[in-house]
């Protein structure tokens, strides 16, 4: 049975949900390999396929972003084969699909300490990024060697760089400062945060963004999420009572 947010999409209402923009954790791809005695590789080529379903599923249901974490400046701990492997793919990825998200009136942006990538790379992400920029559509935001707290260092380190050419007065400072250092500066307010494989933690993820977002956890294996489990969390979403601290 189509969810009450495919449902409200069908009948004119493309974002009734109110949800505008929507991050996933999207974990558990090891987990789905070994499952099936495959080796993780596996596991994060079915992720990929994943990645296609649920951005095509955004688009439909009418988010303005979707942000997508997919590497954390945490994952160079992983076996040096495995990160070899998530960044081939990520490659792939960009090559095999960018056609698609312009076509589709995308705006691809990438989030985290990408330029710490491998130059062929951060060239190929820039490329993209700059080849979709114009476009009107729906955002999808990729965060690449991303973690929160250094997101938030780097933030700081822009900060003072303008308070010592003179232009921020340090007293001046406030929250709207630290926004505009922020990797996400211009992408809307985050509604609702998504972690698949049933963990119950960020994982240095958008900490700032998180203040006042929605968590949503599901035990499916980031492999096996589609568009009606994204609709299905959203549906989720939509019950929830926000109050940002008022009544
Ligand atoms: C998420 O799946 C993908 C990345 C972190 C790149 P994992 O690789 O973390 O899968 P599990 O958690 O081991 O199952
Ligand atoms: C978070 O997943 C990072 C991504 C999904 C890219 P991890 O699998 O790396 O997180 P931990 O290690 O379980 O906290
Ligand atoms: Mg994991």
């Amino acid at each position: 049975m189509a969810s009450q947010a495919q449902s409200d999409l069908a009948h004119g209402g493309a974002s009734g949900h109110g949800a505008r923009h929507v991050a996933i954790i999207m974990d558990g791809n090891g987990r789905w390999a070994k499952k099936r005695f495959l080796p993780r590789i596996a596991g994060h080529r079915a992720g990929v396929e994943a990645v296609r379903r649920v951005a095509r599923a955004a688009r439909e249901l009418g988010l303005e972003c979707l942000t997508l974490y997919a590497f954390s400046s945490e994952n160079w701990k992983r076996p040096a084969n495995e990160v070899a492997d998530l960044m081939r793919l990520l490659r792939h990825f960009i090559e095999s699909d960018l056609d698609e998200f312009h076509a589709n009136g995308v705006r691809l942006r990438v989030i985290g300490h990408y330029r710490a990538l491998d130059p062929a790379l951060v060239d190929l992400i820039e490329q993209a990024v700059e080849r979709t920029s114009a476009n009107t559509g729906p955002i999808i935001a990729i965060a690449l060697n991303y973690g929160a707290q250094d997101e938030l260092v780097r933030a700081a380190q822009s900060i003072v760089r303008r308070v010592q050419s003179g232009q921020l007065d340090p007293e001046a400072i406030g929250i709207d400062d630290v926004e505009a250092g922020l990797d996400t500066a211009g992408l809307p307010p985050l509604d609702l945060l998504i972690r698949t494989s049933g963990e119950q933690r960020l994982s240095n993820f958008m900490l700032w963004q998180a203040a006042y977002a929605e968590l949503y956890f599901t035990d499916t294996l980031w492999p096996d999420f589609d568009g009606s489990a994204l609709a299905e969390a959203i549906d989720a979403f939509r019950l929830r009572d926000r109050r940002f601290g008022g009544l």
